[in-house]
């Protein structure tokens, strides 16, 4: 027995924000994933997957993202059926902006559905942070946890998992610069230090603590001076070539900040929509990138919300 078609909408996102490495994450309203979920009588099943990249992603159920989290929604509300997933990707793996944790969140939202709802947001963030371990090396739920809920996301805590939803500043418009670099999260993982100092732990407190005031406040001049990282992103730098360059031109064409999106390789600044379009400001990292022959993609956007059936 085979079902009909549920379409869902699985928003990238960025992670880190500077000081907030696995804690601090936010829904974009562009680029995002669709998910394609109908019930089966048994096992989860990726049928295909459209879109940029697709053709280095895994079709196997136990190497692809969504049906790892979609199997883990199925296993936690005890369901005795399956699911087929069709992925049609609006966001390149080995992107930065949470290519593998978009596909996961739709894949458990998808799950949720199909299986009536039993789980809660805590729950499918818990199962899509699961294929995110799998799939990144690595447990964080910066990337799902605002993929499924929307808006700016805090980790407060893993173990056990608490996720706090800001709603964020409405006049905060973003530039996502894609580079054609390609950084897979997990190498950009095995670089970062074991251990850090206490000057850069009271750094990044310091800096976490406003960046947040800063999201509930809607002061974009604090969050800008917030968007403040000593150790993550100054430890992946050298996997992304002309960072520092891409983010100079950033500010200096009016971006309030600009940094690493979480693994790399893209570089993200954040505007006030009130006074600019951020089109200066995407054309000119662009062009740090394009002048030294490497390819760059751009999007303008702003925060967005989570996962949800379209
Ligand atoms: N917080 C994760 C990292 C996000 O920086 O490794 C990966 O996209």
């Amino acid at each position: 027995m085979s079902e009909e078609w549920i379409k869902v909408a699985a928003p990238a996102t960025i992670s880190n924000l500077g000081p907030g490495f696995d804690v601090f994450g936010m829904a974009l309203k562009d680029p995002y994933d669709v998910v394609y979920a109908r019930r089966t009588d048994g096992g989860v099943k990726v049928v295909s997957i459209e879109g940029p990249g697709s053709e280095g992603l895994p079709l196997d159920p136990l190497r692809n993202s969504a049906a790892i989290a979609a199997e883990e929604v199925l296993r936690r509300s005890d369901a005795d059926f399956g699911m087929d997933i069709k992925i049609v990707k609006g966001i390149r793996p080995c992107s930065g902006i949470g290519s593998s944790g978009a596909s996961a969140a739709g894949g458990a939202f998808a799950a949720n559905i199909i299986a009536g709802g039993v789980l809660s947001d805590t729950e499918l963030v818990l199962c899509a942070a699961h294929a995110e371990e799998v799939t990144s090396g690595g447990l964080h739920a910066d990337n799902v946890a605002p993929s499924l809920l929307g808006g700016f996301a805090v980790i407060r805590s893993y173990m056990p998992l608490e996720v706090v939803r800001i709603e964020p500043p409405d006049h905060l418009g973003i530039v996502v610069a894609m580079p054609d670099v390609i950084v897979g999260t997990k190498e950009a993982r095995q670089v970062l230090p074991s251990e850090v100092s206490v000057k850069d732990l009271v750094f990044h407190v310091g800096n976490a603590s406003c960046l947040v005031n800063a999201m509930m406040t809607g002061d974009l001049d604090l969050l800008g001076r917030s968007v403040k990282d000593a150790i993550f992103e100054p430890a992946r730098a050298h996997l992304i070539p002309h960072l520092k360059e891409a983010k100079d031109a950033a500010r200096s064409h009016g971006a309030k900040a600009s940094f690493l999106g979480g693994s790399g390789p893209c570089v993200i600044s954040f505007f006030n929509k009130e006074t600019m379009d951020g089109s200066s400001i995407a054309e000119a990292v662009k062009s740090v990138f394009l002048s030294n022959d490497i390819g760059c993609e751009s999007w303008i956007t702003s925060p967005g919300e989570g996962c949800r059936e379209v």
